[in-house]
């Protein structure tokens, strides 16, 4: 296990292992975590307890902690339902396909000066087992399941962890920082206690 690049994980806890073990370092190696998160196939009698669905939004339950060194956590997306175009806060963002598809469309930061529409960069369509990677410097996205039959679930890792990022309106570029919350932890279905903004 010394080897974590060349090592296939069997299962969600497995690939939870390796993680904790990659990141350990303080160095971290986009391409590798990229890498062993795309080699786990996406079996959901692994991750349906955490897959919490709400009818009216996504749900961002939270998974594992990793030591204090990244956030996993599990996304997941009715038909139709989509996150407000954010940032990461600085962290690395990576994100994982367990089922379903999802639209990712990236934007350009907007220009101190520039009022009208953000700049739209690409749009891809993120397959199953698929992993993408993002961060501030990069640009910011939307993530959208536009679906209308389809639900879909997506693994994602944060790290550094962060609580806050802020989100833009893709028509003025204008910006709020909102707090972000878990529907549920480790399985377990968050008590309520304000109005969530998932958006991440
Ligand atoms: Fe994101």
């Amino acid at each position: 296990m010394e080897q974590t690049e060349v090592v296939k994980p069997e299962t969600l806890d497995e690939l939870i292992a390796i993680l904790h073990k990659i990141f350990e370092s303080d160095t971290i190696n986009v391409e590798e975590v990229q890498n062993i998160m795309e080699s786990y196939e996406s079996k959901p009698h692994e991750w349906t307890k955490y897959a919490k669905f709400d009818q009216y939004r996504y749900t961002r339950n939270l998974v594992d902690e990793g030591n204090g060194k990244f956030n996993l956590m599990i996304l997941c997306w009715g038909e139709g339902h989509g996150s407000s175009i954010h940032d990461h806060t600085d962290s690395h963002c990576f994100l994982k396909l367990l089922q379903g598809q999802l639209k990712e469309t990236l934007f350009d930061w907007p220009d101190r000066k520039s009022h009208g529409d953000m700049v739209q960069k690409s749009q891809r369509i993120l397959q199953e087992n698929k992993v993408a990677y993002i961060n501030d410097s990069i640009g910011l996205h939307r993530v959208e399941n536009v679906s209308h039959t389809e639900c879909a679930a997506s693994l994602h890792l944060y790290s550094p962890p962060f609580e806050t990022c802020q989100t833009f309106d893709q028509r003025t570029g204008h910006k709020n920082t909102v707090k972000m919350t878990f529907w549920s932890k480790y399985g377990e279905r968050t008590p309520y206690t304000t109005i969530s903004q998932e958006n991440n």
